[in-house]
């Protein structure tokens, strides 16, 4: 028996190092009137040399970075945009508040990310633009997604919150659609606490999500506090991005982290049947979060698992519900039998179990969760 763990083992969390304490130090000291956005600038300008985005935006969170894209597109009411059934809510509410209408189209079974057929036959004259999400850390068949958004004309915004380090063909993710968005909240590989950013190519995009940014404010010389809009307050805090900036100084460090942790769950669970996150050839995933699917003759579901880690101090998450299966969006499904048009969510969903993933897990606590975990799965089979 693998010894018990010192502490509960967390689902999620960071790496706090003393790089963090100094750089957050210096902002709360130091980062204030003429250098109040001392650690911002930095901030977008290395972010900027890691991902090679041509614009960085800063925003509070990666929620409002998405609502901003929208808007930047022109997107409200009567218009529709497709997202996969399988990600964080947060990437479908933002269509929400633009009154447009999300439509939730499957993911593929191995790399659990949108599928490039179900999001080509969602597409309808009212679509106005595609929500690909690097899911866990890996990335979409982007060559084919923006094959079919290019022959569609339609706009592509990557939610890329839970995979800034992975890269396709070389690119960083966030950087192969027209607008790409991070998030940098306490759970993510490189953290703020709260934060996001939005990035992208098109200076049109970028000038009217910034002034949309701050209550719509034009940037005069001479003229202050003029409104050409009605924008938001979703500025973000120097401090924050003083923490963001340290955890990116740092970021190849935490996906070495990550990658790591996944080879400790994957060495030890190989001889159970489980789907793991797959790597495609021209992908690095980041596997932000190890995730397992449970084979169905287990016959166990991810509540069951966590209920039972839970018992023995461990931490866990489900695998993401279906968005089109919780109350909140049965206004947008109107009685559609969605496990007919997202088959592979609705498959993958209830056996899908998210491991204990924070930057600080150890090898001891992998151990442990590996033992208890095959004692649930050899208890039910
Ligand atoms: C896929 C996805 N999109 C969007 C978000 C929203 O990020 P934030 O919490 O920074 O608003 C998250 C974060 O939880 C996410 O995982």
């Amino acid at each position: 028996m693998t010894k018990k763990p010192i502490r509960r083992i967390p689902s999620a969390g960071p790496s706090i190092t003393q790089a963090e304490i100094d750089l957050v130090t210096e902002a709360v000291t130091k980062g204030w009137y003429e250098d109040r956005n001392m650690h911002m600038d930095q901030f977008i300008k290395e972010l900027h040399d890691y991902t090679g985005a041509k614009y960085v935006l800063p925003v509070v969170n990666c929620t409002s970075a998405i609502h901003l894209a929208l808007l930047a597109l022109n997107i409200g009411k009567g218009d529709e945009v497709i997202v996969p059934d399988v990600t964080w809510a947060a990437s479908a509410c933002p269509i929400h508040y633009v009154n447009a209408t999300p439509i939730f189209c499957d993911i593929e079974a191995d790399n659990w990310c949108i599928s490039p057929e179900s999001f080509k036959k969602a597409i309808t004259k009212r679509t106005k633009a595609v929500i690909p999400v690097d899911l866990y850390g890996n990335m979409p068949d982007m060559d084919h997604i923006r094959d079919i958004a290019a022959d569609h004309d339609l706009p592509v915004i990557e939610d890329a919150a839970e995979a800034l380090g992975a890269t396709y063909d070389g690119h960083h993710a966030g950087t192969l659609g027209d607008i790409g968005v991070y998030s940098f909240n306490a759970t993510k590989l490189a953290i703020a606490g709260q934060g996001g950013a939005l990035v992208t190519d098109n200076q049109d995009i970028y000038e009217k999500t910034k002034q949309l940014r701050h209550h719509g404010m034009a940037e005069y010389q001479t003229k202050m506090f003029w409104c050409e809009d009605i924008g938001y307050n979703y500025l973000w805090t120097n401090i924050q991005a003083a923490l963001a900036l340290a955890q990116l100084r740092r970021i190849e460090d935490l996906v070495a982290m990550k990658r790591k942790a996944f080879h400790w769950y994957t060495d030890r669970l190989h001889t159970l049947d489980l789907q793991f996150n797959i790597e495609a050839p021209n992908v690095r995933n980041t596997y932000w979060i190890t995730n397992a699917i449970i084979d169905k003759h287990y016959n166990v579901t991810k509540e069951q698992v966590i209920d039972e880690f839970k018992k023995h101090q461990i931490d866990s998450r489900p695998f993401f519900y279906p968005i089109s299966s919780m109350p909140a969006y049965q206004r947008y499904v109107h009685g559609k039998d969605m496990t007919k048009t997202n088959p592979v969510c609705y498959d993958l969903s209830p056996r899908g179990i998210s491991f204990p993933a924070a930057a600080t897990l150890t090898e001891e606590e992998a151990d442990y969760v590996c033992d208890i975990f095959t004692k649930v799965l050899k208890r039910k089979k």
